[in-house]
């Protein structure tokens, strides 16, 4: 078969580790889709940047427009991020231009998801982005193909490692939440607005997208009932330890008698519970099904090679020829409802 061309934007942390895997693992890819992967152009904003890789065997485009509606593309990978500005701009141009896209991007997908998967039908394109929840957890795929034949009851977990880890900070080392907040930030673990992961907004744009995919509904981050770290304190967690509870800032989206209820919030689990026992930057998925019962996945939510793994199994799954999963209809759409839950794992 004919080769498969990427246009990479964004040569940041996913970026660069995009390029590693295409450049480290050619054969393996090309035997397991029947085709060669090649990436014809990349863009970023600095050129002369040390990525620690050379790039010149790509075509350099400054502009990621121009780069997503080159007829030398076959698919758009959508590696820059935020839910505004350049990153939309060339998605929407790909999609236009009859480019499948690949992105990790879920603040784009959790605010921009259903105009987009709708631009990406009409077109009929891909819009694929299994790195854009919980990293290199294939959940996007579990979800939408593993519990194909399942209705889903609920979906839950811990999907920001930040906050994980400030939280599992806290406890391990009794600091208060400003120490931690300052040391996981020269870290280099925060997002470049911290609020995103301390407010519970990048878990909760998470949470929308695969609460819009478990129970068929629209892209609804607005009806998340939201509420971010920065509030818990030392003496909270204290307090949870001594009662043999942790706190998490868990995420769970269910159908209840009354609406889908989406929350993203700090809660207390048992001490002893895998979730209670989930540290550092990890992160842990639930997903319950009327056939299966309930799945847990766990694994690394961030970092270079776990998202970039992610972004592969979309490119993989182009070249072979999948289109992969559609967000839910409008008419679906339900009230949020705010609900105690006694029986987490
Ligand atoms: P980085 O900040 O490391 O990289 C962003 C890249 O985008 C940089 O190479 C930057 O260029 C480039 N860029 C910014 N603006 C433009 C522009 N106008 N034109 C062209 N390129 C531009 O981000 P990450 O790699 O961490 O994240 C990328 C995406 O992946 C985001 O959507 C993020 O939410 C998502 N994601 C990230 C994870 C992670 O662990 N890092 C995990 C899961 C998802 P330059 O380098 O020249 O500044
Ligand atoms: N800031 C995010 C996190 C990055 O900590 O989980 C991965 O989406």
């Amino acid at each position: 078969s004919a080769p498969l061309r990427l246009g990479i934007a964004g040569l940041g942390t996913v970026g660069i580790g995009v390029l590693r895997i295409i450049r480290q693992h050619a054969s393996l890819l090309a035997e397991r889709t029947g085709r060669d992967i090649l990436i014809t152009a990349v863009s970023a904003r600095e050129k002369s940047k040390d990525r620690g890789l050379p790039l010149d065997r790509y075509d350099w485009e400054e502009d990621p427009v121009a780069l997503a509606t080159r007829d030398d593309v076959d698919v758009f990978v959508e590696l820059i991020g935020g839910d505004e500005g350049p990153a939309k701009d060339a998605v929407e141009a790909a999609l236009a231009a009859g480019k499948d896209v690949v992105t990790a991007n879920k603040a784009l997908l959790a605010i921009h998801g259903q105009a987009l998967a709708k631009a990406a039908e009409g077109a009929g394109r891909a819009l694929r982005y299994e790195a854009a929840v919980a990293g290199g957890i294939p959940v996007i795929k579990a979800l939408s193909e593993g519990l194909a034949g399942n209705e889903i009851t609920r979906v839950m977990g811990v999907m920001n490692g930040s906050c994980n880890y400030i939280l599992t900070r806290m406890e391990s080392a009794g600091l208060s939440y400003e120490e931690v907040f300052a040391e996981a930030d020269g870290l280099g673990y925060l997002e470049a607005d911290p609020q995103l992961d301390v407010g519970g907004i990048d878990a909760a744009h998470k949470l929308a997208i695969l609460s819009s995919l478990a129970f068929g509904t629209v892209v609804d981050f607005s009806g998340i009932t939201l509420e971010g770290i920065d509030r818990v304190s030392i003496e909270d967690i204290h307090a949870a330890a001594d009662m043999g509870y942790k706190i998490k800032l868990l995420g769970v989206a269910q159908k209840t008698g009354r609406g889908l209820e989406q929350r993203m919030q700090p809660c207390l689990v048992p001490d002893s519970s895998p979730l209670g026992q989930l540290d550092g930057g990890t992160n842990m998925v639930v997903l319950e099904g009327d056939a299966v019962g309930q799945i847990v996945l766990r694994g690394p939510g961030a970092g270079e090679g776990p998202t970039a793994s992610a972004v592969m199994a979309d490119v993989c799954d182009i070249a072979r020829g999948l289109r992969g999963p559609v967000f839910g209809k409008p008419a679906a759409t339900l009230a949020s409802v705010p609900r105690a839950h006694a029986d987490l794992p």
